[in-house]
């Protein structure tokens, strides 16, 4: 999703207001999610955001998401968000997250998805540590037990 920073979108320093691009990061991941599944897809979780560097007003902004694995009914979508510059037109990475995005049906019950291939060396290493995340989120959620976190726990044996 490319579009223009305006004046009613930023903050006092006259950069991109935080709760704007997440808005703009959460439409972008739902359109990835839904495309992927073919189902209504809900928010779960936001697991991760770094707001690297602020975002002037006038920017083009890109706001880049793919789904980087699918587990039963839960998708992670990557989101990779990039500024244009006026003159070359080079992308300079401005800010990443990560969300959780889960299928449903008309009644809001989780419904299975299809999986996702990694390709590149990027998508595979995305791919590998979703699980980990997916572990986290479910932890800081209080949805799963501590013993249960595999992934979480490999990392410090
Ligand atoms: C998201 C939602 C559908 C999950 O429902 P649930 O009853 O917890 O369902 P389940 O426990 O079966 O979880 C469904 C999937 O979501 C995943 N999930 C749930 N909470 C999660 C979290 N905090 N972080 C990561 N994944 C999560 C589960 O691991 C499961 O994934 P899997 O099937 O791929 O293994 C439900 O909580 C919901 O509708 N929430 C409101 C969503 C919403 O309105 N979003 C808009 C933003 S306010």
């Amino acid at each position: 999703m490319t579009d223009l920073v305006l004046p009613s979108e930023t903050n006092p320093l006259n950069n991109l207001f935080g709760g704007e691009l997440l808005a703009r990061m959460d439409r972008a991941a739902s359109i990835a999610a839904r495309r992927h599944s073919r189902r209504i897809v809900v928010t779960a979780s936001v697991n991760h955001v770094a707001f690297n560097r602020a975002v002037p007003l006038g920017s083009v902004v890109t706001v880049e998401a793919k789904v980087s694995r699918a587990f039963k009914t839960s998708m992670e979508i990557y989101i990779d968000v990039w500024m244009e510059d006026r003159e070359s037109g080079a992308r300079t990475k401005a800010n990443e997250a990560i969300y959780t995005f889960v299928a449903v049906d008309e009644t809001g019950r989780p419904v299975k998805i299809p999986e996702v291939t990694p390709e590149t060396e990027l998508e595979k290493s995305r791919y590998d540590a979703a699980l980990r995340r997916k572990q986290l989120s479910l932890l800081l959620a209080g949805k799963i037990k501590p013993n249960d976190a595999t992934e979480l726990k490999a990392l410090f044996d």
